[in-house]
């Protein structure tokens, strides 16, 4: 069967659904294409932190009633280190700037009700997706939906599917940059039934390893480890993630951490990927697929909107009056802020973790470099305006 819309969207994460959208809100018919099931997709856990100007944008597209009802805003996130912990005051030191936290997968489900109740197209568990004639004006996507062989025509192609999407895979190799690290550790996550013992997130460098206080709601906590980057979460009982968050997050939040139940484990591993450009004939890629920051800097969620702002204004334009200027200039433009964000993702991850090659010299060095951060008004300022994100026309 053949499906014809004016934009593709292949996946249903933060970018694809937020593209398809804000599309609509501009006239513009789309389908998105989704390998997952709705509620595999709602109930994924993933990022945490919204940026001002991603809770800006959301509020704007009117998708942002329960993000502003049930999100908790925070004005500042504590560094500890040596046994002792000091805030960054963010609306201080960026002219009154703070940051959301509202979990990813409240987002998309906020997006998917959005979408559906417009009347959009979300075609869930559509299997062996490939796109085709991508540098033509008539690119298609070929998939399975319940076993049947369709076909998706468009005018535009939108890649929003992840890392491991099939979008980038279909440029080909020789059209394409890739920047990339991959760390020497990962991030063992764990969502846990136990109430925040901090107001705001801890970051904390410690010889055992990085750990991240963050939260979900006033009774649910994320909690995060450096691990080994082959762990494996069997390997970690209930007692042991305590024992250890414990230890690191120092005695002090440490005391406060109530051990709740342990609701969902994982390990993410942590690399640093670009793709450029971030486009290629009538495909343009958004989010994960073009790009990965490490966790440490809250980043990936944000960035992945601001490139779907950027694409669907220039989509807009594109239809409305067949200017490409936009659309052309659309990798340029999210590259630039793209890179800002890579930067400092590597910059805290850098300074915050234990890196198993490391000597003595490098680990005063980044006791320096958190003394420089928590002593001096411009070097706070620099992580606060970073974390809570650079203005979208930055
Ligand atoms: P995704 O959210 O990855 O969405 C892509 C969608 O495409 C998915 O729904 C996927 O099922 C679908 N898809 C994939 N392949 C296909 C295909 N072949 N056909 C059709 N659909 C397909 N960031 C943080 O800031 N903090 C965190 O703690 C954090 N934790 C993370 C944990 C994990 C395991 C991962 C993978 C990422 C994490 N991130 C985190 C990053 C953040 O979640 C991402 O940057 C964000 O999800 C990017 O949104 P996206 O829409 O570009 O991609
Ligand atoms: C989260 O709440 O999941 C979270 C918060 C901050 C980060 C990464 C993840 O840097």
């Amino acid at each position: 069967m053949r499906v014809d819309t004016q934009v593709g969207i292949v996946g249903a994460g933060p970018a694809g659904l937020l593209l398809s959208h804000l599309l609509h809100l501009s006239g513009i018919e789309s389908v998105v294409l989704e390998l997952r099931s709705r509620d595999y997709c709602e109930r994924r856990v993933r990022a945490g932190v919204l940026e001002q100007g991603t809770v800006d944008l959301l509020t704007e597209c009117g998708v942002g009633d329960r993000m502003r009802r049930e999100g908790l805003v925070h004005r500042g996130i504590e560094l500890r280190f040596g046994g002792r912990g000091h805030r960054i005051d963010f609306p201080t030191l960026t002219g009154g700037r703070a940051i959301t936290v509202y979990g990813q997968q409240e987002v998309v489900k906020d997006l998917i009700a959005a979408r559906l109740a417009a009347g959009g197209r979300i075609m869930f568990e559509a299997d062996d997706v490939s796109v085709h004639d991508i540098q033509t004006d008539r690119p298609h996507v070929r998939f399975l939906h319940g076993g049947e062989p369709m076909e998706l025509q468009c005018r535009l192609l939108a890649g929003c599917d992840g890392f491991h999407g099939v979008c980038r895979e279909a440029i080909p190799a020789e059209a394409l940059s890739i920047y990339e690290r991959v760390y020497p550790f990962a991030w063992f996550g764990v969502l846990a039934q136990t109430p925040p013992p901090s107001a705001e997130l801890i970051y904390a460098a410690h010889e055992r390893g990085f750990a991240l206080y963050s939260m979900r709601s006033p009774e649910i906590s994320r909690l995060y480890l450096q691990v080994a980057p082959d762990e494996e979460a069997v390997n970690w009982p209930d007692t042991r993630i305590w024992r250890e968050l414990h230890r690191r997050l120092g005695e002090e939040a440490g005391e406060r951490l109530k051990e709740g139940t342990i609701l969902e484990k994982g390990v993410t591993g942590m690399r640093s990927f670009i793709a450029e450009p971030m486009q290629y004939g009538r495909l343009y890629l958004a989010g994960d697929a073009a790009h990965i920051v490490p966790p440490t800097g809250a980043k990936g969620l944000n960035l992945a909107v601001a490139d779907v702002g950027v694409l669907a204004r220039a989509m807009a334009k594109y239809f409305k009056s067949g200017g490409e200027d936009l659309l052309r200039a659309y990798s340029a433009t999210c590259l630039r802020r793209v890179w800002r964000a890579e930067h400092f993702s590597w910059w805290m991850t850098s300074m915050l973790h234990r890196f198993p090659a490391h000597d003595g010299f490098q680990h005063r060095l980044q006791r320096s470099e958190l003394e420089y951060v928590i002593g001096s008004r411009a070097a706070a300022t620099s992580l606060a305006e970073n974390y809570v994100g650079l203005p979208f026309d930055w």
